[in-house]
């Protein structure tokens, strides 16, 4: 038997992965077993997104996020909260009165104040720290226009990072967002997170969404984003690892993916199997980046991927609907890949 990953890392930080219904609820013993000896921390992949917790206003849905804590707590497990405030899988009662009017900022502020509380008080000291805001910034620098910008402004930040802080005073309150590796993103968040700063706000983490691609973006750029947030005297986190190999459609490439692409075989070179050079050249991917994570042990936390086995990843239908992905550590069988082994020897 090798080292599990979790064991291998212990010293240096945490190893998690995303947990769908299917496994939350245990029915697949498989993956329960790699969940159980491979990782120590867990994000819920979509059980915790407002629209799941509460879909109608006032009426919340907590059934599944409590079953995925009772879980985690059960194996001793380091919990994640994903997440508090995002433009997407939000609800979309959450910006609209009774007869469909946008809400006032007031209105606004009120229901992501009763969210909030109402979420971190149920789970008070159970959750170890949330992503309390999720994608605020864009690839330029810039603020997305999400309803929650539009109708609040810029203060929807420090809002929600105070109203998670009142709530539940020792948990760990996180920014996480995609691309982060993009100088745009890097200096948006940068200046983000010092202005949260200087307001009083507590914040003790960036997550770096790990959405990679075989080829893309430069460990160097990864580095560099690594570096300023790590300076700015909070934890950095690697968040969503996977590292898709197909070919990724233009626009995606650190741009906001707005258009829908419809499923093309040019686009599916794989569905048939990863030929052995492909999955050399993916490990020595994942190598590289776990041994830049290992340099920089001292200022990452925790180190998720997005998905247990090849067959759960969101890659097989995102961008694109319908293809064949091989994005993460164990392959649709719940066989570890070949180079498991190798980043366990470089831990
Ligand atoms: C994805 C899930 O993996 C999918 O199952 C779901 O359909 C859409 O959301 N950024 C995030 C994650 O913060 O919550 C997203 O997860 C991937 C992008």
């Amino acid at each position: 038997e090798r080292l599990a990953l979790k064991a291998a890392f212990a010293d240096k930080f945490a190893i998690g992965t995303a947990l769908n219904l299917n496994q939350i609820y245990e029915k697949d013993s498989k993956a329960k077993a790699l969940i159980e000896s491979q990782f120590n921390t867990i994000t819920a992949e979509n059980c915790m997104k407002a629209m799941y917790l509460q879909p109608r206003e006032g009426e919340f849905n907590f059934k599944d996020a409590d079953r995925f804590v009772e879980y985690g707590e059960k194996h001793g497990m380091r919990l994640i909260g994903h997440t508090l405030i995002w433009h997407s899988q939000a609800p979309g009662w959450f910006f609209k009165d009774k007869e469909g009017k946008e809400v006032s900022k007031e209105v606004l502020i009120e229901r992501m104040r009763k969210h909030i509380h109402t979420v971190l008080s149920r789970y008070k000291g159970r959750i170890k720290g949330w992503d309390v805001v999720n994608e605020a910034i864009l690839d330029n620098g810039e603020w997305r226009q999400s309803k929650f910008y539009q109708i609040i402004g810029e203060d929807f930040v420090r809002l929600a990072f105070q109203f998670a802080h009142e709530a539940d005073p020792d948990a760990e309150l996180y920014y996480n967002d995609y691309s982060m590796f993009l100088e745009g993103r890097r200096k948006g968040v940068v200046s983000m997170v010092r202005k949260l700063q200087e307001k009083g706000g507590k914040i003790d983490g960036i997550g770096m969404q790990g959405h990679l691609n075989i080829d893309y973006p430069a460990l160097s750029d990864f580095e560099n984003s690594l570096l300023a947030f790590s300076a700015l005297g909070v934890k950095v986190m690697i968040t969503e690892m996977e590292i898709s190999v197909l070919p990724a459609p233009k626009q995606t490439r650190g741009a906001e993916v707005s258009t829908r692409f419809t499923y093309n075989k040019q686009l599916d070179p794989y569905a048939k199997g990863l030929p052995k050079d492909k999955e050399l050249l993916l490990g020595q991917r994942y190598k590289d980046f776990f041994a830049l994570f290992l340099k920089h042990r001292d200022k990452i936390d925790r180190v998720t991927v997005w998905g247990v086995t090849d067959g759960d990843s969101w890659k097989n239908n995102w961008p694109v609907p319908g293809r064949r992905d091989y994005p993460l550590l164990f392959d649709r069988n719940y066989r570890p890949k070949s180079f498991v082994a190798d980043i366990i020897d470089i831990a």
